[in-house]
Protein backbone atom coordinates (compact mmCIF):
# COMPACT_ATOMS: atom_id res chain seq x y z
CA UNK A 1 0.00 0.00 0.00
CA UNK A 2 1.29 3.45 -1.02
CA UNK A 3 2.13 6.06 1.76
CA UNK A 4 1.60 9.10 -0.33
CA UNK A 5 -1.89 10.42 -0.39
CA UNK A 6 -4.88 8.91 -2.11
CA UNK A 7 -5.86 10.50 -5.32
CA UNK A 8 -9.81 10.03 -6.68
CA UNK A 9 -10.47 9.44 -9.99
CA UNK A 10 -13.22 12.41 -9.53
CA UNK A 11 -13.85 15.24 -7.23
CA UNK A 12 -16.50 18.15 -7.89
CA UNK A 13 -15.10 22.14 -8.58
CA UNK A 14 -17.24 24.35 -6.05
CA UNK A 15 -14.66 26.80 -5.81
CA UNK A 16 -17.12 29.81 -7.25
CA UNK A 17 -20.49 31.05 -6.05
CA UNK A 18 -22.14 27.92 -5.17
CA UNK A 19 -21.79 27.96 -0.96
CA UNK A 20 -23.11 32.09 -1.26
CA UNK A 21 -26.01 30.51 -3.72
CA UNK A 22 -27.29 27.89 -1.76
CA UNK A 23 -26.75 29.36 1.31
CA UNK A 24 -29.15 32.46 -0.23
CA UNK A 25 -31.55 29.21 -1.86
CA UNK A 26 -32.45 28.35 2.07
CA UNK A 27 -32.38 32.08 3.51
CA UNK A 28 -35.21 32.66 0.92
CA UNK A 29 -37.00 29.21 2.16
CA UNK A 30 -37.25 28.72 -1.93
CA UNK A 31 -36.07 25.40 -1.51
CA UNK A 32 -38.57 23.09 -2.87
CA UNK A 33 -38.77 22.78 -6.61
CA UNK A 34 -40.01 26.43 -7.27
CA UNK A 35 -37.83 29.19 -7.08
CA UNK A 36 -35.39 31.99 -8.58
CA UNK A 37 -32.88 29.60 -9.04
CA UNK A 38 -34.86 27.12 -11.28
CA UNK A 39 -35.94 29.16 -13.43
CA UNK A 40 -32.52 31.01 -13.79
CA UNK A 41 -30.70 27.86 -14.32
CA UNK A 42 -33.32 26.43 -16.77
CA UNK A 43 -32.90 29.65 -18.67
CA UNK A 44 -29.27 29.75 -18.96
CA UNK A 45 -29.21 25.84 -19.50
CA UNK A 46 -31.13 26.22 -22.61
CA UNK A 47 -29.10 29.18 -23.98
CA UNK A 48 -25.61 27.09 -23.48
CA UNK A 49 -27.20 24.20 -25.31
CA UNK A 50 -28.87 26.34 -28.26
CA UNK A 51 -32.41 24.99 -27.19
CA UNK A 52 -35.84 26.91 -26.48
CA UNK A 53 -35.73 25.50 -23.23
CA UNK A 54 -34.36 23.15 -19.97
CA UNK A 55 -36.19 21.60 -17.74
CA UNK A 56 -34.63 20.49 -14.88
CA UNK A 57 -35.23 17.01 -13.12
CA UNK A 58 -33.44 14.70 -10.29
CA UNK A 59 -31.13 13.02 -12.20
CA UNK A 60 -30.13 11.74 -15.70
CA UNK A 61 -31.91 8.50 -15.61
CA UNK A 62 -34.97 10.41 -14.80
CA UNK A 63 -34.07 12.85 -17.83
CA UNK A 64 -33.93 9.76 -19.87
CA UNK A 65 -37.60 8.10 -18.56
CA UNK A 66 -39.41 11.52 -18.96
CA UNK A 67 -37.75 11.97 -22.74
CA UNK A 68 -39.11 8.15 -23.98
CA UNK A 69 -42.20 9.04 -21.93
CA UNK A 70 -43.01 12.46 -23.57
CA UNK A 71 -42.09 10.38 -26.85
CA UNK A 72 -44.87 7.84 -26.24
CA UNK A 73 -42.58 4.74 -26.27
CA UNK A 74 -44.46 1.64 -25.27
CA UNK A 75 -44.14 -1.66 -24.31
CA UNK A 76 -42.87 -3.78 -27.49
CA UNK A 77 -41.20 -0.96 -28.72
CA UNK A 78 -37.56 -1.47 -29.51
CA UNK A 79 -34.89 0.95 -28.90
CA UNK A 80 -31.69 1.24 -30.86
CA UNK A 81 -28.53 2.06 -28.18
CA UNK A 82 -24.84 1.51 -27.99
CA UNK A 83 -23.77 -1.21 -25.39
CA UNK A 84 -20.84 1.03 -24.57
CA UNK A 85 -22.97 3.29 -22.01
CA UNK A 86 -24.09 3.17 -18.19
CA UNK A 87 -26.87 1.39 -17.53
CA UNK A 88 -28.86 3.91 -16.84
CA UNK A 89 -29.62 4.36 -21.30
CA UNK A 90 -31.09 1.01 -21.17
CA UNK A 91 -32.55 1.06 -17.70
CA UNK A 92 -34.77 3.89 -18.97
CA UNK A 93 -35.72 2.14 -22.15
CA UNK A 94 -37.07 -0.76 -19.82
CA UNK A 95 -38.79 1.45 -17.32
CA UNK A 96 -41.38 1.98 -20.51
CA UNK A 97 -41.21 -1.36 -20.98
CA UNK A 98 -39.53 -0.91 -24.06
CA UNK A 99 -36.62 -3.45 -25.13
CA UNK A 100 -33.12 -2.03 -25.64
CA UNK A 101 -31.13 -3.52 -28.75
CA UNK A 102 -27.60 -2.96 -28.59
CA UNK A 103 -25.17 -1.42 -32.07
CA UNK A 104 -21.96 -2.04 -32.00
CA UNK A 105 -19.61 1.47 -31.15
CA UNK A 106 -17.10 3.06 -34.26
CA UNK A 107 -13.90 2.72 -33.27
CA UNK A 108 -13.38 6.66 -34.48
CA UNK A 109 -15.52 7.83 -32.10
CA UNK A 110 -16.55 5.11 -29.40
CA UNK A 111 -20.17 6.33 -29.61
CA UNK A 112 -22.90 4.10 -31.91
CA UNK A 113 -21.77 3.52 -35.39
CA UNK A 114 -24.23 4.94 -37.64
CA UNK A 115 -23.41 2.58 -40.64
CA UNK A 116 -24.56 -0.44 -38.16
CA UNK A 117 -27.79 0.84 -37.24
CA UNK A 118 -29.64 -0.13 -40.20
CA UNK A 119 -29.25 -3.98 -39.69
CA UNK A 120 -31.01 -3.87 -36.22
CA UNK A 121 -34.47 -1.94 -37.53
CA UNK A 122 -36.80 -3.75 -37.15
CA UNK A 123 -40.54 -2.81 -38.25
CA UNK A 124 -40.96 -2.30 -33.74
CA UNK A 125 -38.16 0.12 -33.82
CA UNK A 126 -38.99 3.82 -32.45
CA UNK A 127 -36.17 5.36 -32.02
CA UNK A 128 -32.22 6.32 -31.24
CA UNK A 129 -30.71 7.06 -28.13
CA UNK A 130 -26.87 7.96 -29.05
CA UNK A 131 -24.40 8.80 -26.12
CA UNK A 132 -21.98 11.19 -26.16
CA UNK A 133 -19.44 8.81 -24.73
CA UNK A 134 -16.65 10.25 -22.34
CA UNK A 135 -17.54 13.73 -23.99
CA UNK A 136 -16.79 13.02 -27.59
CA UNK A 137 -20.13 13.31 -29.59
CA UNK A 138 -21.93 10.98 -31.77
CA UNK A 139 -21.83 11.39 -35.55
CA UNK A 140 -25.12 13.06 -35.31
CA UNK A 141 -25.42 13.67 -39.30
CA UNK A 142 -25.00 10.37 -39.62
CA UNK A 143 -27.68 9.21 -37.22
CA UNK A 144 -30.21 11.46 -38.38
CA UNK A 145 -29.95 10.64 -41.41
CA UNK A 146 -30.92 7.03 -40.75
CA UNK A 147 -33.52 8.17 -38.27
CA UNK A 148 -35.53 10.71 -40.99
CA UNK A 149 -35.09 7.37 -43.53
CA UNK A 150 -36.79 5.48 -41.44
CA UNK A 151 -39.17 7.81 -39.43
CA UNK A 152 -37.36 7.26 -36.16
CA UNK A 153 -36.77 10.10 -33.01
CA UNK A 154 -33.27 10.41 -31.78
CA UNK A 155 -32.94 11.22 -28.21
CA UNK A 156 -29.30 12.52 -27.59
CA UNK A 157 -27.90 10.91 -24.16
CA UNK A 158 -25.29 13.89 -22.98
CA UNK A 159 -24.81 12.92 -19.24
CA UNK A 160 -20.97 13.21 -19.86
CA UNK A 161 -20.95 15.74 -22.47
CA UNK A 162 -21.61 19.12 -20.94
CA UNK A 163 -20.39 22.03 -23.37
CA UNK A 164 -19.07 19.53 -26.43
CA UNK A 165 -19.60 20.76 -30.22
CA UNK A 166 -20.08 18.86 -33.09
CA UNK A 167 -19.92 20.63 -36.78
CA UNK A 168 -19.59 24.13 -34.31
CA UNK A 169 -22.82 22.87 -32.64
CA UNK A 170 -23.54 22.54 -29.26
CA UNK A 171 -24.74 18.85 -28.13
CA UNK A 172 -28.26 18.79 -26.96
CA UNK A 173 -29.53 20.74 -30.07
CA UNK A 174 -28.93 18.03 -32.56
CA UNK A 175 -31.65 16.24 -31.73
CA UNK A 176 -35.48 16.14 -30.71
CA UNK A 177 -34.42 16.24 -26.82
CA UNK A 178 -31.41 15.43 -24.93
CA UNK A 179 -30.74 14.74 -21.74
CA UNK A 180 -27.74 15.45 -19.38
CA UNK A 181 -26.96 14.55 -15.72
CA UNK A 182 -25.44 16.66 -13.33
CA UNK A 183 -24.10 13.82 -11.17
CA UNK A 184 -20.86 14.30 -9.03
CA UNK A 185 -18.33 13.20 -11.24
CA UNK A 186 -19.66 15.09 -14.02
CA UNK A 187 -18.31 18.30 -15.71
CA UNK A 188 -21.30 20.39 -14.37
CA UNK A 189 -22.97 19.32 -11.09
CA UNK A 190 -25.59 19.59 -8.51
CA UNK A 191 -24.39 16.29 -6.41
CA UNK A 192 -27.90 14.90 -8.18
CA UNK A 193 -29.53 16.54 -10.52
CA UNK A 194 -30.03 16.44 -14.42
CA UNK A 195 -31.67 18.38 -17.31
CA UNK A 196 -33.79 17.55 -20.54
CA UNK A 197 -33.48 19.94 -23.45
CA UNK A 198 -35.90 20.70 -25.74
CA UNK A 199 -36.98 23.64 -28.82
CA UNK A 200 -40.51 22.06 -30.04
CA UNK A 201 -43.55 23.39 -27.95
CA UNK A 202 -45.65 20.90 -27.89
CA UNK A 203 -42.69 18.21 -26.65
CA UNK A 204 -41.95 20.70 -24.45
CA UNK A 205 -45.54 21.11 -22.83
CA UNK A 206 -45.10 17.42 -22.49
CA UNK A 207 -42.60 17.16 -20.81
CA UNK A 208 -42.90 19.86 -18.21
CA UNK A 209 -46.65 18.43 -17.96
CA UNK A 210 -45.07 14.82 -16.94
CA UNK A 211 -42.47 15.95 -14.54
CA UNK A 212 -45.26 17.75 -12.14
CA UNK A 213 -47.35 14.87 -11.65
CA UNK A 214 -49.32 15.34 -14.78
CA UNK A 215 -50.77 18.90 -13.58
CA UNK A 216 -52.10 20.52 -16.47
CA UNK A 217 -49.41 23.94 -16.39
CA UNK A 218 -52.19 25.81 -17.22
CA UNK A 219 -55.03 24.74 -14.62
CA UNK A 220 -53.84 23.86 -11.36
CA UNK A 221 -54.64 20.41 -9.50
CA UNK A 222 -56.13 19.19 -12.69
CA UNK A 223 -54.76 16.30 -14.20
CA UNK A 224 -55.05 15.24 -17.79
CA UNK A 225 -52.44 12.35 -17.52
CA UNK A 226 -50.54 9.97 -14.98
CA UNK A 227 -47.31 12.34 -14.38
CA UNK A 228 -44.44 12.31 -12.10
CA UNK A 229 -42.46 13.90 -9.42
CA UNK A 230 -39.20 14.38 -11.58
CA UNK A 231 -38.66 17.70 -9.90
CA UNK A 232 -34.96 18.91 -9.10
CA UNK A 233 -34.92 21.36 -6.06
CA UNK A 234 -34.50 24.88 -6.09
CA UNK A 235 -30.87 24.46 -3.72
CA UNK A 236 -29.68 22.23 -6.04
CA UNK A 237 -30.53 24.99 -9.08
CA UNK A 238 -28.54 27.24 -7.21
CA UNK A 239 -25.09 25.03 -7.16
CA UNK A 240 -25.95 24.74 -11.37
CA UNK A 241 -26.28 28.34 -11.25
CA UNK A 242 -22.85 28.75 -9.87
CA UNK A 243 -21.40 26.39 -12.08
CA UNK A 244 -22.88 27.64 -15.12
CA UNK A 245 -20.92 30.86 -13.93
CA UNK A 246 -17.71 29.42 -14.23
CA UNK A 247 -18.73 26.25 -17.20
CA UNK A 248 -15.80 27.69 -19.27
CA UNK A 249 -13.52 28.34 -16.60
CA UNK A 250 -14.19 24.49 -15.35
CA UNK A 251 -13.54 23.24 -18.68
CA UNK A 252 -10.36 24.87 -20.07
CA UNK A 253 -8.95 23.62 -16.56
CA UNK A 254 -9.77 20.08 -17.58
CA UNK A 255 -8.55 21.00 -21.40
CA UNK A 256 -5.06 21.60 -19.67
CA UNK A 257 -5.32 17.82 -17.81
CA UNK A 258 -5.93 16.40 -21.14
CA UNK A 259 -3.06 17.61 -22.54
CA UNK A 260 -0.72 17.38 -20.02
CA UNK A 261 -2.23 13.46 -19.88
CA UNK A 262 -1.50 13.96 -23.82
CA UNK A 263 2.14 14.70 -23.36
CA UNK A 264 3.29 12.84 -20.35
CA UNK A 265 1.68 9.10 -21.73
CA UNK A 266 2.28 9.77 -25.38
CA UNK A 267 5.41 7.53 -25.59
CA UNK A 268 4.34 4.78 -23.58
CA UNK A 269 3.78 1.58 -26.01
CA UNK A 270 0.88 -0.09 -25.69
CA UNK A 271 -1.14 3.17 -24.11
CA UNK A 272 -3.68 4.71 -26.66
CA UNK A 273 -6.00 7.86 -26.71
CA UNK A 274 -9.60 8.56 -27.28
CA UNK A 275 -10.11 9.18 -30.71
CA UNK A 276 -11.12 12.75 -31.70
CA UNK A 277 -12.63 13.10 -34.86
CA UNK A 278 -12.45 16.25 -37.19
CA UNK A 279 -15.88 17.53 -36.37
CA UNK A 280 -15.54 16.91 -32.68
CA UNK A 281 -14.76 19.00 -29.84
CA UNK A 282 -15.42 17.21 -27.15
CA UNK A 283 -15.91 17.72 -23.14
CA UNK A 284 -12.96 17.36 -21.34
CA UNK A 285 -14.40 14.86 -18.95
CA UNK A 286 -12.43 11.85 -17.94
CA UNK A 287 -9.61 11.23 -19.40
CA UNK A 288 -9.87 7.55 -21.53
CA UNK A 289 -6.59 5.48 -22.16
CA UNK A 290 -6.77 2.13 -23.70
CA UNK A 291 -4.02 -0.53 -23.07
CA UNK A 292 -2.80 -3.17 -25.55
CA UNK A 293 -1.47 -6.15 -22.98
CA UNK A 294 0.88 -7.08 -25.86
CA UNK A 295 2.83 -3.69 -26.64
CA UNK A 296 2.30 -2.62 -22.82
CA UNK A 297 2.92 -5.86 -21.24
CA UNK A 298 0.23 -6.00 -18.38
CA UNK A 299 -3.34 -6.26 -18.72
CA UNK A 300 -5.85 -3.06 -18.10
CA UNK A 301 -6.93 -4.34 -15.05
CA UNK A 302 -3.68 -5.43 -14.12
CA UNK A 303 -2.59 -1.81 -14.52
CA UNK A 304 -5.78 -0.39 -12.57
CA UNK A 305 -4.65 -2.83 -9.37
CA UNK A 306 -1.07 -1.67 -9.53
CA UNK A 307 -2.32 1.98 -9.29
CA UNK A 308 -4.80 1.30 -6.74
CA UNK A 309 -2.13 0.13 -4.48
CA UNK A 310 -0.36 3.41 -5.16
CA UNK A 311 -3.35 5.14 -3.70
CA UNK A 312 -4.43 6.20 -7.30
CA UNK A 313 -7.81 5.43 -8.12
CA UNK A 314 -9.34 4.67 -11.59
CA UNK A 315 -12.40 3.40 -13.30
CA UNK A 316 -12.86 0.31 -15.95
CA UNK A 317 -14.54 1.34 -18.93
CA UNK A 318 -18.90 0.03 -18.62
CA UNK A 319 -19.28 -3.58 -19.05
CA UNK A 320 -20.94 -3.40 -21.97
CA UNK A 321 -24.52 -3.90 -21.17
CA UNK A 322 -25.90 -6.79 -23.84
CA UNK A 323 -23.29 -8.94 -21.60
CA UNK A 324 -25.53 -8.18 -18.37
CA UNK A 325 -27.77 -10.42 -16.83
CA UNK A 326 -31.00 -7.76 -17.70
CA UNK A 327 -30.11 -7.85 -21.05
CA UNK A 328 -27.91 -10.52 -22.02
CA UNK A 329 -31.02 -12.99 -23.28
CA UNK A 330 -32.31 -10.64 -25.51
CA UNK A 331 -29.23 -9.65 -27.13
CA UNK A 332 -27.89 -13.51 -27.03
CA UNK A 333 -31.91 -13.86 -28.96
CA UNK A 334 -31.53 -11.94 -31.58
CA UNK A 335 -27.31 -12.62 -32.29
CA UNK A 336 -26.26 -8.95 -31.35
CA UNK A 337 -22.35 -9.25 -32.31
CA UNK A 338 -20.27 -6.52 -31.14
CA UNK A 339 -16.74 -6.69 -31.71
CA UNK A 340 -15.47 -3.01 -31.55
CA UNK A 341 -17.44 -2.54 -27.94
CA UNK A 342 -15.97 -5.54 -26.44
CA UNK A 343 -12.25 -4.63 -27.29
CA UNK A 344 -13.08 -1.41 -25.76
CA UNK A 345 -14.38 -2.80 -22.84
CA UNK A 346 -11.34 -4.86 -22.15
CA UNK A 347 -8.97 -2.17 -22.59
CA UNK A 348 -10.11 1.33 -21.58
CA UNK A 349 -9.94 2.79 -18.41
CA UNK A 350 -10.47 6.80 -17.12
CA UNK A 351 -7.59 7.95 -15.12
CA UNK A 352 -8.27 11.03 -12.42
CA UNK A 353 -9.53 14.07 -14.01
CA UNK A 354 -10.62 16.82 -12.01
CA UNK A 355 -9.94 20.73 -12.05
CA UNK A 356 -7.67 20.58 -8.64
CA UNK A 357 -5.86 17.69 -9.51
CA UNK A 358 -2.24 19.27 -8.79
CA UNK A 359 0.88 18.98 -11.90
CA UNK A 360 2.50 16.54 -9.25
CA UNK A 361 -0.27 14.13 -9.09
CA UNK A 362 -0.22 13.94 -12.51
CA UNK A 363 3.25 13.68 -12.94
CA UNK A 364 3.04 10.53 -9.94
CA UNK A 365 -0.16 9.08 -12.24
CA UNK A 366 2.12 8.99 -14.93
CA UNK A 367 5.24 7.76 -13.62
CA UNK A 368 3.38 5.18 -12.21
CA UNK A 369 1.91 3.77 -15.40
CA UNK A 370 5.30 4.35 -16.75
CA UNK A 371 6.42 2.21 -13.98
CA UNK A 372 4.24 -0.54 -14.86
CA UNK A 373 4.93 -0.66 -18.53
CA UNK A 374 8.64 -1.00 -17.16
CA UNK A 375 8.27 -3.30 -14.54
CA UNK A 376 6.81 -6.02 -16.97
CA UNK A 377 9.43 -5.18 -19.83
CA UNK A 378 12.59 -5.30 -17.15
CA UNK A 379 11.23 -9.05 -16.08
CA UNK A 380 11.08 -10.95 -19.72
C1 LIG B 1 -24.25 7.99 -20.41
C2 LIG B 1 -25.02 8.21 -19.15
N1 LIG B 1 -26.37 8.22 -19.21
C3 LIG B 1 -27.12 8.44 -18.12
C4 LIG B 1 -26.55 8.63 -16.89
C5 LIG B 1 -27.43 8.75 -15.69
O1 LIG B 1 -27.29 9.93 -14.98
P1 LIG B 1 -27.59 9.96 -13.41
O2 LIG B 1 -26.50 9.24 -12.73
O3 LIG B 1 -27.60 11.44 -13.11
O4 LIG B 1 -28.93 9.36 -13.19
C6 LIG B 1 -25.14 8.63 -16.78
C7 LIG B 1 -24.40 8.82 -15.55
O5 LIG B 1 -24.38 9.14 -14.58
C8 LIG B 1 -24.36 8.40 -17.93
O6 LIG B 1 -23.03 8.35 -17.86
Amino acid sequence: MSDQPPIRVAAPDLGGNEERYVVEALRSTWISSTGAFLDRFERDFAAVCGTRHALAVCNGTVALHLSLLALDVRRGDEVLLPSLTYVATANAVRYVGAEPVFVDVDPGTWCIDPDALEDSITPRTRGIIPVHLYGHPADMDAINHVAAVHGLWVVEDAAEAHLAKYKGRPVGSLARLATFSFYGNKIITSGEGGAVVVSEPQLELRLRTLRGQGMDPARRYYFPVTGYNFRLTNIAAAILCAQLERADEIVERRRQLFASYRELLGDIPGVSFQPVAGWAEPAPWLFCITVEERDFGRSRDDLMRMLARDGIETRPFFIPLHTLPPFREGARKRGDLLPATDILARSGMNLPTYSSLAAGELERIATAIRHAARARATSY
